[in-house]
């Protein structure tokens, strides 16, 4: 996701879930190959797996990107077909690309031919006015036969036109149910169900028949979500750790980057919304966005503002304990 999924936002991600598949930001083909490629592709040995999303058209400026990719070390390279950004549309790639199945089947073929990692493609379930199954099967149909084995599909529309990118991830409603026909008339190829997917319980029941789930919005207001995938989705051991615990934990790869010269805010701002609808959460919030950025910050803030939500949530605990007081909860 751009401007959030960085690689300290990944990193961070990863302390939460050993397991769940991890998605850089869109980069373009053209910044790849014409721009700093250790600023746009550098990530951190323990992030993976991690999927480095693409967003462009031109098929052989796209494998080289991907090959660029896989020599890094990246797992997968996945090609954007859902952004709706004029920026991106003007540029013919994203969300556009619905309509061009054959120019993403090019670039599927030809990225096969330059990688051995999976190229995958994120898409929409259409674009514009056009509310019927049939476009969206055959972008699935030629998409498929070019060899893309594996789609995650943003079960929305978009609409090109009158809708901001904001909008577009809003408005058109979600139609799960095309990700569930098209699974049927495509049973060996793997669907990745993505769009409103607000908590687990849900996330598992929408996508029985399908290959898995992607959450965006809500992993980054409320990354705790990503603390029981491993037991939900993998069937791993439950992860009993505590949000005080992950905070702790992040501390070694904290210092290390301060270390390397990264500001504090850069690499906490992830985990702001850690303690999301928790006693002292909006303390964790306030007290580290205030911080966060300044020359001074360290890994002594990080600490600090953890002291702080300790404290909160130690005296509410005792307020709870001690039936002689008034339960009063101090949600920061
Ligand atoms: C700020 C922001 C940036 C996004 N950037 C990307 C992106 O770079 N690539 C992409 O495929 N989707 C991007 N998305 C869309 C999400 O990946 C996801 O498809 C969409 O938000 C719907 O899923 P959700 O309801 O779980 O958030 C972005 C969404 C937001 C809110």
């Amino acid at each position: 996701m751009m401007d959030i999924t960085d690689r300290y936002c990944r990193s961070f991600h990863r302390v939460l879930s050993k397991r769940a598949v991890l998605y850089t930001e869109m980069i373009t083909s053209a910044a790849i190959v014409h721009g700093n490629r250790d600023n746009l592709l550098g990530f951190d040995n323990a992030e993976h797996p991690v999927v480095l999303q693409l967003g462009g058209s031109d098929p052989l400026q796209m494998a080289e990107s991907a090959a660029i990719g896989e020599q890094f070390g990246y797992d997968e390279v996945n090609i954007n077909v859902g952004c709706p950004s004029d920026r991106v549309k003007s540029g013919r790639f994203g969300a556009c690309l619905m309509a061009e199945p054959s120019v993403v089947a090019a670039c599927v073929e030809q990225m096969q031919a330059r990688v051995s990692v999976p190229v995958t493609v994120k898409c929409r379930i259409g674009i514009d006015r056009d509310d019927s199954f049939e476009p969206f099967e055959k972008f699935i149909r030629v998409v498929a036969e070019a060899g893309c084995e594996t789609f995650i599909v943003h079960a929305r529309k978009a609409w090109l036109d009158g809708l901001s990118p904001k909008e577009n991830r809003n408005i058109p409603p979600l139609r799960y149910e095309f990700v569930d026909q098209i699974k049927s008339l495509y049973p060996d190829k793997q669907f990745i169900l993505n769009g409103g997917l607000l908590n687990h319980n849900q996330a598992l029941n929408v996508s029985q028949s399908l290959d898995g789930v992607m959450l965006g919005r809500e992993v980054c207001s409320n990354p705790w979500l990503l603390s029981q995938v491993d037991h939900l989705y993998y069937g791993d051991a439950e992860d009993l750790r505590t949000r005080f615990q992950i905070v702790e934990d992040t501390y070694p790869y904290v210092e290390a980057q301060l270390a390397q010269g990264v500001s504090l805010g850069r690499i906490v701002k992830p985990m702001l919304g850690l303690f999301h609808a928790e006693v002292g959460g909006r303390l964790w919030r306030r007290s580290l966005s205030e911080t966060m950025w300044l020359d001074s910050a360290g890994l002594h803030t990080l600490q600090r503002a953890l002291g702080v939500v300790k404290k909160t949530a130690e005296q509410v605990q005792v307020r709870h304990d001690d039936p002689g007081t008034t339960f009063d909860v101090v949600n920061g």
